[in-house]
């Protein structure tokens, strides 16, 4: 069954915006664009012409990367475009709601409070590695919840989350909410991506993004994958023209089998660095659990998190803290090999003192 019923009304009726044609050979004289060739830098594409209202060739390439059909696939300013966009498209202010297991990324509450959502957050209790309690989940969720955010691997905690879990919460939610699976640090894992059950549940959405083991942060470039009736309708909302020529050209580049292969060794590195980083910052006193992690970076809990944290930006190595609940813990992303030198040398000058 089709999930589009549970979009707010005014996007079920909305079109996509209608932009100028595009057509090779032509001379076009009907974008309001100039004549003028500004171009600057090694762009293949001529930048006083608008890029493409959607870039195909990379949808195409991402989708293929993905493992989705082309038109089950939307490229976004990095996932962070894809959850606003989810959110507005979903959620009616002051009515609807979105579950979210606590704590995970911050930016799911941070849009549904921009969309005037309510946001139920569901503990997963570090007592139990902080893996989501599916009953609690299906509990917090009625009939105005149209969104249950998961992330997997989670951040801050960098919990790999089982898929029969996930699975349950689709299957249970699947005339109801639209699942979102946040795939942003799945990379760095053993776990298979849910997006092979696209076809299969048209209530799961999934979320990736080029910025973690693809390395490209600066290029604001992620995707939302589903089916291809909720795409349509999220392509609708999202922006014309929305990812910048520059920015396609270098993801276009990115994706190149030189390019990826780079990358994929990259995530070698930093897998092997995370476990190396973890076994030296257990041995430390102040450092009472360290959870094991699938991303690039871990949680740990400690002893005196603002002394650390203090100590660590004397020495011009910063890390995460949280409030609430995690309180007591600091999130570290790995680096590479000298960076994550720099912080065990900062953490052993901090209890030699
Ligand atoms: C779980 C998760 N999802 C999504 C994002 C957003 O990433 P981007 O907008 O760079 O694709 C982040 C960023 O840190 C994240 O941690």
């Amino acid at each position: 069954m089709s999930i589009i019923k549970l979009a707010r009304p005014e996007i079920q009726a909305l079109s996509a915006y209608k932009a100028a044609a595009q057509v090779d050979d032509t001379v076009r004289l009907n974008a309001n664009e100039s004549p003028q060739d500004t171009s600057i830098g090694n762009f293949r594409r001529p930048l006083n012409r608008y890029p493409e209202v959607r870039p195909r060739r990379l949808q195409e390439a991402l989708a293929a990367r993905f493992g989705c059909a082309t038109d089950q696939l939307l490229v976004t300013r990095g996932s962070s475009e894809a959850i606003d966009l989810i959110i507005r498209t979903f959620c009616r202010a002051g009515r609807d709601n979105v579950v979210i297991p606590s704590p995970s990324f911050s930016m799911y509450a941070h849009y549904a409070e921009v969309q005037g959502a309510e946001i139920k957050e569901v503990p997963a209790l570090a007592e139990r590695d902080f893996h989501i309690d599916v009953d609690a989940l299906l509990d917090a969720c009625n009939e105005a919840t149209k969104l249950v955010f998961i992330c997997s691997p989670n951040n801050p905690t960098g919990t790999p989350i089982l898929r029969d879990d996930v699975l349950r919460l689709i299957q249970q939610r699947s005339e109801t909410s639209a699942v979102v699976v946040d795939e942003a640090y799945i990379e760095f894992g053993d776990q298979a991506s849910m997006i092979d059950l696209l076809d299969e549940f048209p209530n799961l959405l999934v979320l990736r993004t080029l910025s973690k083991a693809l390395g490209f942060a600066g290029a604001r470039c992620g995707a939302v994958a589903g089916s291809e009736d909720v795409i349509s309708m999220l392509n609708a909302v999202q922006a014309p023209y929305a990812l910048a020529t520059p920015v396609v050209e270098c993801v276009e580049d990115v994706l190149q089998a030189d390019q990826l292969a780079l990358a994929e060794e990259s995530v070698r590195e930093v897998v092997a660095e995370r476990e190396r980083l973890i076994a030296a910052i257990d041995e430390f006193e102040f450092v009472r659990k360290v959870w094991p992690s699938d991303a690039n970076f871990f949680l740990m809990r400690v002893t005196d998190p603002a002394f650390i944290l203090q100590h660590c930006i004397a020495h011009k190595v910063l890390l995460r803290h949280f409030d609430g609940d995690l309180s007591d813990c600091i999130r570290i992303t790995v680096g590479s090999r000298a960076d994550n030198n720099r912080l065990l040398q900062a953490l052993r000058t901090m209890v030699e003192k």
